[in-house]
C-alpha cells in the first residue's frame, strides 16, 4: 500500500467493543473510517456510518459500493461483527446454530467477497478477520461459536494462499477474553436453560467464562494491535492477544497429546461426569 495515500478502512462491528476501539484508533491515525452496524446511530463521531447486517449480502454490497463511490478506494477491511451463543451443542436449535454461523462466518465471507474486486483493482489491500482464541481451542458450551471461529481461521488460511503475490494481505486477530458488550449481547440457547444432563457443568463453565470476560482487559489494546498490523509489509497469519495463560493455550495444545490438553480444559472449566438422574434409574431398572 502506498503510505502517502489517506487510507480508507471499513470496520464491521464498529458500534461496540473491539470494533469500536479499532475504528477509533484508525480515525485518530488519520484514516477515512467507515463503520458498519445494524444501528449506525451508535457509531462514534467522525466514523462514516453504514447501515449493514453482515448476514445480508445485498446490504454488504450496497455499503461497499457507497465507499467506492465516495472515496474511490478501499484499503482495509476489518471483519469484527460477531455474536456469541452459549449452550450445549445438543441444545442449539437449527435457527440458533444458523444465526451464529451466518453472523460470525458467512458475514465475514460476504464482506471479503464484496471488497476483493476493488482490492484487486488497486493491487493492494489488507483484510483483518477478528477470530478468537476459541478459534484455536474449542470451548465447552460455546461449541457453535468456536466452530464459527475455526471456520474463519480456515477461510483466512486459504485466502492467504490464494492471494499470494497479489499485494492483498489477510490475517487473523485472536483475542482472549476482553471486557466489551459481548456479555450483555450474549444469546443463550433456549433448550440449555433449566434442568438437563449438562446443567451443572454448563453453569460452572459459563460462570467462569463470564468472569473472565467481565474482568478482561479493555479492547483499546486491540485497536493499537490492528493499527500496527496496518503498518506491516507482510503481516503474519495470526496475532494472538489477551492474558498470558490464554495466549499460551494454542501453543500448549500443539505441544502436548490431545488427551492431556483435554484434561487441562476439563480441570479449568470444572467439567465433571454428570450425575445419574433418579428418573433415569427408575425408568431403566
Ligand atoms: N470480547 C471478547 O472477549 C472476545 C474474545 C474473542 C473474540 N471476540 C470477537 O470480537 C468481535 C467483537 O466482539 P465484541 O467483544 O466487541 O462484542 P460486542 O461489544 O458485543 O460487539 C459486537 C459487534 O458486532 C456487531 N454485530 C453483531 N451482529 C451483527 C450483524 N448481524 N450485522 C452487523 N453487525 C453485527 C454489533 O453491531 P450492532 O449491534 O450495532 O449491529 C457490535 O458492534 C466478535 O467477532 C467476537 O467474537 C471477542
Amino acid at each position: 500500500m502506498n503510505p502517502t495515500i489517506q487510507k480508507t478502512a471499513l470496520i464491521t462491528g464498529a458500534s461496540s467493543g473491539i470494533g469500536k476501539a479499532i475504528a477509533r484508533t484508525f480515525l485518530e491515525k488519520g484514516m477515512i473510517v467507515y463503520g458498519a452496524s445494524r444501528q449506525p446511530g451508535r457509531l462514534e463521531k467522525g466514523i462514516r456510518p453504514l447501515l449493514m447486517d453482515v448476514a445480508d449480502p445485498a446490504a454488504v454490497e450496497k455499503g461497499v459500493e457507497q465507499i467506492k463511490s465516495e472515496t474511490g478506494r478501499l484499503d482495509i477491511l476489518v471483519n469484527c461483527a460477531g455474536i456469541s451463543l452459549v449452550g450445549a451443542i445438543e441444545h442449539h436449535s437449527p435457527e440458533e446454530a444458523d444465526l451464529q454461523m451466518r453472523t460470525n462466518f458467512t458475514g465475514s465471507l460476504n464482506l471479503i467477497r464484496a471488497v476483493l474486486p476493488q482490492m484487486w483493482k488497486q493491487r493492494s489491500g489488507l483484510i483483518i478477520n477478528v477470530s478468537s482464541i476459541a478459534g484455536r481451542v474449542a470451548l465447552p458450551f460455546q461449541g457453535i461459536y468456536s466452530s464459527s471461529k475455526f471456520a474463519l481461521e480456515g477461510l483466512t488460511e486459504s485466502l492467504r494462499l490464494e492471494l499470494f503475490g497479489s499485494g492483498i494481505h489477510a490475517c487473523l486477530i485472536e483475542p482472549g477474553d476482553f471486557s466489551t458488550e459481548i456479555v450483555k449481547n450474549r444469546i443463550f440457547c433456549q433448550a440449555s436453560q433449566g434442568e438437563n444432563a449438562y446443567a451443572d457443568n454448563y453453569q460452572r463453565a459459563y460462570a467462569l467464562m463470564e468472569q473472565e470476560e467481565l474482568h478482561g482487559p479493555g479492547p483499546e489494546r486491540i485497536g493499537q494491535l490492528a493499527w500496527k498490523i496496518t503498518r506491516l509489509k507482510n503481516p503474519r497469519l495470526r496475532y494472538t492477544t489477551g492474558k498470558l495463560m490464554q495466549r499460551l493455550a494454542p501453543r500448549v495444545k500443539n505441544l502436548i497429546p490431545d488427551i492431556w490438553f483435554e484434561f487441562i480444559l476439563r480441570m479449568n472449566y470444572k467439567i465433571k461426569r454428570p450425575a445419574t438422574p433418579s428418573s433415569f434409574l427408575i425408568s431403566n431398572p
